[in-house]
């Protein structure tokens, strides 16, 4: 028997430390969070991605009175990025939330779902995407790619 120990490497950083891109594209998330169609959780959800070439797109979570169909806003901000720029890899994506009628951000890591979709868009583009994470506590979380995150994913023995 072998025993084998899986690490992950995060930093967190206080709000000023963050440079002007990443201060942009928080921003980015949580503008479009406050038009997150969340009416079941009051959950609302918001993230940006910035492409290689320097566009920053932005989505909501939104749901559906049959719960399974909603999408979570990571997924669809990918998505859409996949579908509309090809060609253009994302960097980096930032996530935040807010439960309704809080003014506090809550914190929000991705979801499973979502982790196994951010790790097929660095495959498909063959290089990471560097995430942020807004805690409640306002410190960001910056993950250098979703292996940290997702460790003994799908394709990792499978190379
Ligand atoms: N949600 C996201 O949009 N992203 C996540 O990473 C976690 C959860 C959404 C799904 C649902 O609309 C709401 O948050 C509550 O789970």
């Amino acid at each position: 028997m072998k025993k084998i120990t899986l690490s992950s490497e995060l930093e967190e950083l206080l709000p000023e430390e963050l440079n002007s891109a990443e201060r942009e594209l928080l921003e980015s998330a949580k503008s479009v969070s406050k038009r997150a169609y969340a009416p079941y959780s009051g959950f609302h959800v918001g993230s940006a991605v910035l492409l290689e070439n320097g566009q920053i797109l932005q989505s909501s979570n939104q749901e559906n009175v049959s719960f399974p169909t909603g999408v979570c806003a990571e997924r669809l901000v990918l998505g859409y990025a996949g579908a509309n720029f090809p060609d253009s890899a994302p960097v980096m994506l930032a996530v935040v939330a807010q439960r309704r009628g809080e003014e506090e951000w809550a914190g929000v890591s991705p979801c499973g779902i979502c982790r196994q979709t951010i790790n097929e868009v660095e495959n498909r583009f063959g290089k990471p995407i560097t995430l942020l994470i807004l805690k409640s506590d306002g410190n960001v979380l910056r993950i250098p790619g979703i292996s940290h995150l997702l460790p003994l994913k799908f394709d990792d023995l499978n190379q």
